[in-house]
């Protein structure tokens, strides 16, 4: 591949690792899901990682922008390169929540939950997310690239006002600061471990991972489906990883895409 502008990062990780065999630390990007496509489209192995101190066009999910001050978040892609049919690629945005939420959650002692997809939660506000993107290539095969941002020591006022009721950082969470590159360590050992379990057994471990720490199951819920809005009880995630809602009209639905409202129980607002 064409050498990275980046610096090597060197974090010790255990030898055989595969997501995070290769860590390329920048000071600024764009977004680091650009900057790991372009180096995928230039040989970067399975596993190879890019991680931004700041990104001055960070992506988030449906559009969105995905506010990335420096030095107070982890602005983190990691590419994998499966051997899979296209329907279970949505299986990788929950590959690295379940891993990340577990990651952040033993290496903080904070609660850090999951909203189908891809949204990390403490206590119902937004601490994080994950953004998936595919390339398939003209030979075959295709590449993936997770995206994880997680807002760690990040200030409520660096979040723009609309979004400030409904975000928050583990700093604001826990009352004190933590180190990015400890806890970059711990979730590269997550997704790896991840990884290894997906690869050896299939979707059940992400799933199970997933459900572990999942805040939507079971809970009443509004999704956009098409363009119409319906209000339902979510039942739980189908073998691909797509969302199962029983409707207020008794409908049973796979909710493939979009996002999902968590209700108050019993709530018809
Ligand atoms: C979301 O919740 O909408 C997803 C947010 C994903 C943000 C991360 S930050 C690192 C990576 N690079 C990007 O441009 N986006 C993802």
């Amino acid at each position: 591949m064409e050498r990275p502008k980046g610096e090597m990062l060197e974090l010790g990780l255990p030898s055989g690792t595969i997501i995070g065999k290769e860590v390329w630390r920048y000071r600024e990007v764009a977004s680091t899901n650009d900057e790991l496509k372009e180096l995928a489209s230039s040989g970067a192995p399975e596993g190879c990682c890019v991680v931004a101190d700041s990104q001055t066009k960070g992506k988030g999910r449906l559009g969105r922008t995905w506010v990335s001050p420096p030095d107070v978040g982890l602005y983190l892609s990691c590419l994998v390169k499966p051997s899979l049919p296209p329907e279970s690629l949505s299986l990788f945005t929950l590959l690295a929540g379940g891993a990340v939420a577990q990651a952040l959650g033993e290496a903080t002692g904070l609660e850090v939950k999951l909203k189908w997809p891809n949204d990390l939660l403490h206590q119902e506000k937004k601490l994080g997310g994950v953004l998936t993107e595919l390339t398939s290539h003209e030979a075959g095969g295709v590449s993936v690239v997770m995206g994880i941002g997680v807002n760690i020591n990040t200030p409520p006022e660096a979040f723009p006002p609309e979004v400030r009721p409904s975000a928050t950082s583990l700093r604001q969470a826990a009352g004190k600061s933590f180190e990015r590159l400890t806890l970059l360590k711990a979730v590269l050992l997550e997704l790896d471990a991840s990884y290894a379990a997906f690869r050896d057994e299939g979707p059940g471990p992400v799933l199970d991972s997933w459900r572990k720490s999942a805040s939507t199951l079971g809970r009443r819920v509004r999704v956009e489906l098409s363009g119409e809005t319906v209000e339902g009880h979510a039942l739980g995630l189908t073998e691909t990883g797509q969302l199962l809602v029983r409707t207020d009209q008794g409908l049973e639905v796979v909710v493939l895409a979009g996002d999902v409202v968590h209700l108050k129980s019993g709530s018809k607002e």
